[in-house]
């Protein structure tokens, strides 16, 4: 079978995080002025240490760098130590300097999401699309928080969260019941538009969605399998994670 995209196996989480760093610190040197599309969750954090450790050791400006994150719980307030603005600000925007108003992530406390959706695409639109798109994989084969489902969402939308994605996120609040049951996130449609895509996936859990993602079929049944229409997509992962792929 012929796979289109790149992938590249680490030893582990550790060398995906550099790696992946150095491959957006590339494109920043390259394009000071691109468009980042950011990703939550526990994988891309090394990335993100990385990415401090350079702009620290004065080698990486974000000065002219804008970012679109992918996704935000539904509803939360952005100062909710659980958002995904907090995280973004917890793990990256706080210790680099891009300027806060260059980065966006979805409203999550508005009365109107279909609104906030709808602005969402046509701002990312606006600067002129995303240069390059991060990516994790939820244990199910989501991206962002696209879940299985019989057809794939094109632009930003409201979504109902699967038990799967609840359980497997509660580890990050009190309890489950704490776990908002909706989210705002781009579609699989404003995913593809981005120039060039990352996926990153780590861990014996994520094998069999990373084995689905590239070798599958492609279906809304797993998402990420979408991305095999894409002509730029390179995947870091690690041993745990590659090990159902079949080279
Ligand atoms: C969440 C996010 C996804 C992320 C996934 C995997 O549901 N919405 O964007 O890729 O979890 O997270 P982790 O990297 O913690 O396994």
């Amino acid at each position: 079978m012929k796979i289109n995209m790149d992938i590249i196996k680490c030893k582990d989480e550790d060398e995906i995080g550099r790696r992946a760093a150095s491959l957006v610190a590339e494109t920043i040197h390259r394009e000071p002025h691109c468009i980042l599309g950011l990703a939550t969750g526990s994988t891309p954090v090394g990335m993100y240490k990385n990415l401090v450790k350079l702009y620290e050791q004065g080698t990486l400006d974000f000065s002219k760098v804008r970012s679109f994150n992918l996704d935000e719980y539904y509803p939360i307030q952005p100062e909710d130590p659980q958002s995904y603005r907090y995280f973004m600000n917890e793990n990256l925007f706080d210790h680099i300097n891009i300027d806060p108003a260059n980065t966006y992530v979805p409203h999550g406390n508005s009365e109107n999401p279909e609104m906030v959706c709808e602005a969402y695409d046509l701002m990312i639109q606006a600067a002129g699309g995303i240069d390059l798109q991060v990516l994790g994989i939820g244990n199910n084969g989501h991206i962002a928080f696209n879940e299985p489902s019989d057809h794939f969402p094109a632009g930003t939308h409201v979504v109902d969260l699967q038990e799967s994605t609840i359980k497997a996120n509660a580890r990050f609040f009190d309890s489950e019941q704490d776990v908002p049951r909706q989210a705002i996130s781009m579609g699989i449609g404003s995913i593809l538009r981005a120039k060039r895509i990352i996926l990153l996936a780590s861990g014996e859990a994520k094998a069999e969605a990373v084995k689905a993602c590239i070798e599958g079929p492609i279906t809304p049944l797993c998402p990420a399998s979408a991305l095999q229409l894409h002509p730029d997509v390179t995947v870091f992962v690690d041993e745990a994670a590659a090990k159902l792929l079949s080279k």
